[in-house]
């Protein structure tokens, strides 16, 4: 146990962010040093991950509504009986997964969701890990003159491209694990540079599967920085990867991370359910 944590046992998994928590039953009303510790935990590392858990729906919503309310996800099929719990699911005989690239979720939102909360189910007898990447990192080892650029920026988010009718058309792949394509009208623009609500540590926020460009900038202008920080971002060193079991958890903070779920199962199945926690709109870190 790291000395900072006296009631669970804190494991980081990497170097730049992600911790396994030990010592703690998320199936019940977890005492309150615990779960303020656990929030500590979870500013400290960006991600943190459960094994071992034993979740009902209602016991996974009402730990997720401790830390907010549900911000519920409008495009993915959810959990019969439960509109709260996305589920996350590839079958045998489908080809593409969901959350295939870097991302963070619901960043075409204007109050972005503050996290998410995914629980394993069925998971394939190897791969089907999960990565995530720190975008404070990613930010801190930019140059001087990169960050000033940036700090100046914001950045057009939306959802039609990944979420829309266009892409609902070109794929029947997706069919029963992504719905209403007519809601993806909404864009949302963020500044480039955020300071982390709660920690109030600058992060990087763009993303590869959100981010359509810089505001005035057009798309074209926009995709070599953006292919830059791309490359950059998801540099290994600023990476973890996370194994799942049946029963774990991963809860990450999409202010301060992107994730993607790897795609190298072919013929295994993947269940997962998902509850995304409200957040709110970002500052930038330039008045
Ligand atoms: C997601 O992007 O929310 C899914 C991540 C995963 O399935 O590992």
């Amino acid at each position: 146990m790291t000395e900072r944590y006296q009631t669970i046992d804190v494991r980081p998994v990497a170097g730049a962010l992600g911790a396994e928590i030990h010592g703690v039953d998320l199936s019940g009303e977890v005492p309150g040093g615990q779960f303020a510790e656990i929030r500590r935990a979870f500013g400290d590392y960006g991600v943190i991950f459960f094994r071992d858990q034993a979740l009902k729906p209602e016991q996974h919503i009402a730990f997720a509504e401790r830390w907010a309310p549900i911000d519920v996800n409008r495009f993915f099929t959810h959990v019969d009986g439960y509109p709260q719990i996305a589920q996350v699911l590839k079958e045998p005989d489908q080809r593409d997964n969901i959350g295939g690239g870097w991302h963070t979720d619901h960043s075409y939102d204007v109050e972005p969701a503050m996290g998410s909360i995914l629980y394993a189910l069925e998971v394939p007898e190897s791969g089907g890990d999960t990565m995530f990447s720190s975008m404070y990192r990613a930010y801190e080892t930019l140059s001087d003159g990169l960050k000033s650029v940036l700090e100046g920026l914001k950045a057009r988010h939306s959802s039609r491209h990944v979420f829309g009718a266009a892409r609902a058309q070109r794929s029947d792949d997706t069919v029963g694990r992504i719905t209403n394509p007519h809601l993806a009208t909404q864009d949302a623009v963020h500044p480039v540079v955020i300071r982390h609500p709660e920690t109030g540590r600058k992060a990087l926020y763009v993303n590869p599967g959100f981010t359509l460009g810089f505001d005035g900038w057009t798309d074209e202008e926009s995709r070599p920085l953006l292919d830059h920080l791309y490359a950059h971002a998801s540099r290994p060193d600023f990476t973890c990867r996370f194994r799942w079991e049946p029963g774990s958890i991963a809860f990450w903070d999409n202010r301060a991370t992107w994730h993607r779920a790897l795609n190298d199962y072919p013929g295994q199945r993947r269940l997962m359910h998902r509850v995304t926690v409200r957040g709110s709109a970002l500052e930038g870190t330039v008045h």
